[in-house]
């Protein structure tokens, strides 16, 4: 049977992951997806820096490998506002379904982004969005779709949560901690989204839309980061039997003029009894209540280059099933109209 043909968009850590992926797992995907899945092209922003990559499908020119005939599904690992948006775009209007893993992309514009997708018939998934290899966006969008969603509580973000286990193991400061992180990899060069709670912020926002089927934007997320956190906090939270975490919070808030969806990071106490409490290192996890199910907990690793890419090729499997079964788009998410609003407490 004919090949479906995938169009890789940024080859960085994620995008090499997914690659390598894709090439070792060739026979089990052909079996679970019921035709081959071959790589069409590559499209990065400086080929001479991917020599792992075969040069016959490098190209710099990400646009016209979204646009060829002969690309099916497309796949963006590039990250960030632009050109991710006008490419996802550009595949979702020539009729191909999406994998991203763009979470800032997702929390700005998902509503026009999914607005595309469903006019055009086809699906946007983006499980490596929000933390890594955890299963979370397809059992928030599809397995609790039956059910109603009273709050999410979520360590979304890796770097800040070591930051935080290390100060609660070892009694360092939040400087002296942050070096620890940068010099062992976890945080960036530029450690600014994560210790403000940007990145945090755009994976409540992008939990909070798919839990409460509204449209949050990063905009609309109380955020607080953890650079005021000091040894003294951690201390005196483990003296009252607490651990200090930074939580991205959502919930359905009910008020006399109907009900909103309350979205919020920053850091706090919570019981060392609390399943939550005992999330180290760089893991994340999520605690989710809702009214029929009651309370689950996801968790696992939310970052890294096999374990989002693992999110990922779930992804495409998924799309390409659908696109095999001629189903593409039944994903997208209909959004109800919750207004969603920055509340700091509730
Ligand atoms: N900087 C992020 C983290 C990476 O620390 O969790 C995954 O989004």
């Amino acid at each position: 049977t004919a090949p479906l043909r995938v169009a890789l968009l940024g080859c960085g850590t994620v995008g090499g992951a997914v690659l390598r992926l894709l090439d070792e797992q060739a026979g089990d995907l052909t079996a679970r997806i019921g035709r081959p899945v071959q790589v069409a092209g590559v499209a990065v922003r400086r080929p001479d820096r991917h020599p792992e990559v075969p040069a016959d499908l490098l190209t710099t020119d990400a646009l016209g490998l979204v646009a060829r005939d002969d690309v099916d599904l497309v796949v963006e690992v590039i990250g960030g506002i632009e050109p991710a948006r006008s490419l996802i775009l550009a595949a979702v209007e020539a009729g191909k379904s999406v994998v991203s893993a763009n979470k800032a992309l997702l929390a700005e514009d998902g509503v026009a982004l999914h607005a595309a997708a469903a006019k055009a018939g086809v699906d946007l998934y983006y499980e490596a969005s929000v933390a890594g290899a955890i299963p979370l966006l397809r059992p928030l969008r599809e397995s609790l779709a039956g059910d109603q969603i009273r709050r999410v509580v979520g360590i979304v973000n890796g770097t800040t949560n070591y930051i935080l286990s290390r100060m609660a193991e070892t009694g360092a400061g939040f400087s002296e901690a942050l070096a620890e992180a940068t010099e062992l990899g976890y945080a960036e060069a530029d450690p600014t989204a994560d210790v403000d709670g940007f990145d945090a912020a755009a994976k409540a926002a992008i939990l909070a839309s798919l839990s409460f089927h509204t449209a949050v934007t990063a905009a609309d997320v109380h955020r607080e980061g953890i650079s005021a956190v000091s040894a003294t906090d951690v201390a005196r939270a483990a003296e009252i039997g607490c651990t200090v975490k930074l939580l991205a919070i959502c919930e359905r808030v009910a008020g006399e003029d109907g009900d909103t969806v309350a979205v919020r990071v920053h850091p706090a106490m919570i019981p060392t009894s609390h399943p939550l409490a005992a999330v180290g290192g760089a893991f994340n996890a999520v605690f989710v209540e809702a009214e029929a199910a009651g309370q689950l907990m996801f968790y696992g690793q939310g970052a890294g280059g096999e374990p989002t890419a693992s999110a990922v090729l779930g992804d495409l499997v998924a799309v390409a099933r659908n696109r095999v079964a001629g189903a593409a788009g039944a994903g997208p998410t209909a959004y109800a109209d919750l207004p969603a609003r920055p509340i700091a407490e509730t």
